[in-house]
């Protein structure tokens, strides 16, 4: 009895399992299903400015290999604008998640920034994963916090405001509201610490959108 509880505890504190996981909002583990897209990028590898356009090809990729799967019927004048709709909504958000995790990410960690895409029933959801550090990993969950926490509209407001008092400013914090303003968009993080020799954070940011 000692020996398998002796197991079960070396077992539990190998390396692979001491991982810590912080989940916010209305996040949802990918589940392992076949049809999927996933696009992986090294945020070293490119300058962050050759990136623009990349990201926005990468986007409108996504969103029409995703339209061939929307459960929308092109029947009709309604559907046609509908699929258009879905389509432009996908490739704005996956575009807004590339821009983050390039900007955002911990480029000396050399931890590939993906982005995953799958349908589930009537559900687009995306998800973008990149390291962090753990100072942008504190800021980035206060953000989470106050978006979680106050009126859309009215943060939005305050955004644009704050916004008006600084100059060129690439972080308006304005991305995630307009998802949920513009989209109806919900939106869920997870945090994870990886304690391997070098501890390495990563955030997976998901958006899910329904059609
Ligand atoms: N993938 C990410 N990794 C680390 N931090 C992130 C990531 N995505 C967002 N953040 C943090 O959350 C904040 C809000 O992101 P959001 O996209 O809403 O606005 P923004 O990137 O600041 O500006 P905008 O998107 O309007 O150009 C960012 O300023 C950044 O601090
Ligand atoms: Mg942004």
């Amino acid at each position: 009895m000692i020996q398998i509880f002796g197991n079960f505890l070396d077992n539990l504190l190998t390396k692979d399992n001491l991982e810590k996981a912080e989940v916010f909002g209305d996040f949802v583990e990918r589940p392992q299903q076949e049809e999927h897209l996933t696009l992986g990028f090294s945020p070293s590898a490119i300058p962050i400015r050759k990136r623009w356009r990349n990201n926005g090809l990468s986007a409108d990729y996504v969103a029409n290999y995703l339209a061939t799967f929307f459960p929308i019927k092109v029947d009709g004048y309604d559907s046609i604008e509908k699929l258009a709709e879905m389509k432009s909504a996908v490739s704005y958000i996956a575009n807004e998640l590339l821009e983050n995790s390039m900007k955002y990410a911990d480029e000396t960690a050399l931890y590939p920034i993906t982005l995953h895409t799958q349908l589930e029933g009537d559900k687009i959801r995306l998800f973008v994963d990149n390291s962090i550090l753990p100072a942008q990993a504190e800021y980035f969950q206060d953000f989470i916090k106050e978006l979680m926490n106050s009126d859309p509209d009215e943060l939005l407001i305050r955004k644009l405001e704050e916004n008006a008092e600084v100059e060129n400013s690439d972080s308006s914090g304005l991305g995630f509201l307009t998802m949920i303003n513009d989209y109806s968009a919900k939106l869920g993080w997870k945090f994870h610490t990886v304690e391997k020799d070098s501890p390495i954070m990563t955030v997976t940011t998901m958006v899910e959108l329904a059609i």
